[in-house]
């Protein structure tokens, strides 16, 4: 990754580089908005629901950027780093809501958001030069080197994405959730299992309610909002 030219592309950002650190978003906390955290490495990436990010040495772009609060803003980020990788590499990405961002069914960027001292700290975690993953993760993770089989370039992803995040959480709430359920096809009609604190539920996704999160159509005829994570489609 080419720092330098990052640096001279992007001014009038704080862009500070690990070659390895525990976590992006614990050095994040605490600088001001606009700066940018990246890693070589990390030791103790962060997933969402207390998960581990799988962040191998060298091959992929564990990023956290410090935000002013927006709307949508978890929506948004997904859209901004499809967007970047579709204008890096011409390759199209689904989004499954939240923001995990798919390709051919497997995830290979993930955002978490996490909340402090009044700024969000944007977490972005892209698979780009992975060959393999380990066991438990190989089905369900995918990179863009796997995808293209070829070697993807993540400063010229970043040279998309910084820009691209600003973009996006500039837009307001209601443009957000139209391009969400345009570039989603897990925003409506899409069979799926929902983990809820109670149980696993399934049915057919119908849109997104006004404040962004996802309506799902159960079987019985009810619908539930979901509000956090883990929607997977049915049947995987
Ligand atoms: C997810 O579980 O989908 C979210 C993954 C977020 C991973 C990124 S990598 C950069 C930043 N630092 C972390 O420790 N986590 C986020």
């Amino acid at each position: 990754m080419d720092i330098e030219r990052l640096r001279r592309e992007f001014p009038a950002r704080r862009i500070h580089h690990y070659p390895a650190i525990d976590s992006t978003m614990r050095a994040a906390v605490g600088l001001a908005p606009g700066s940018v955290v990246l890693a070589g490495q990390q030791t103790d990436g962060q997933g969402r629901r207390g998960r581990r990010w799988h962040s191998e040495p060298g091959s992929g772009i564990y990023c956290s950027i410090v935000l002013k609060p927006a709307p949508a803003l978890t929506l948004a980020l997904g859209l901004a780093t499809a967007d970047a990788i579709a204008r890096s590499t011409g390759m199209v990405c689904d989004l499954r809501w939240p923001n995990d961002v798919m390709l051919a069914g497997k995830k290979v960027a993930g955002i978490l958001v996490q909340v402090a001292d009044g700024n969000a700290i944007a977490g972005i975690g892209i698979n780009v030069n992975h060959i393999s993953f380990p066991p438990e993760l190989a089905s369900e993770a995918t990179s863009l080197r796997i995808h293209t089989g070829a070697p993807v370039s993540s400063t010229d992803i970043l040279l998309h994405l910084l820009p691209a995040i600003d973009t996006f959480v500039e837009l307001d709430q209601d443009t957000i959730l139209r391009l969400f359920t345009r570039a989603s096809t897990y925003a409506a009609g899409r069979r799926v299992t929902v983990a809820q604190p109670d149980g696993i539920i399934e049915g057919t996704t119908a849109g997104l309610d006004p404040a962004g999160f996802l309506i799902v159509h159960k079987d019985d005829g009810t619908d539930t909002l979901i509000v956090a994570g883990g929607v997977r489609a049915a049947g995987s």
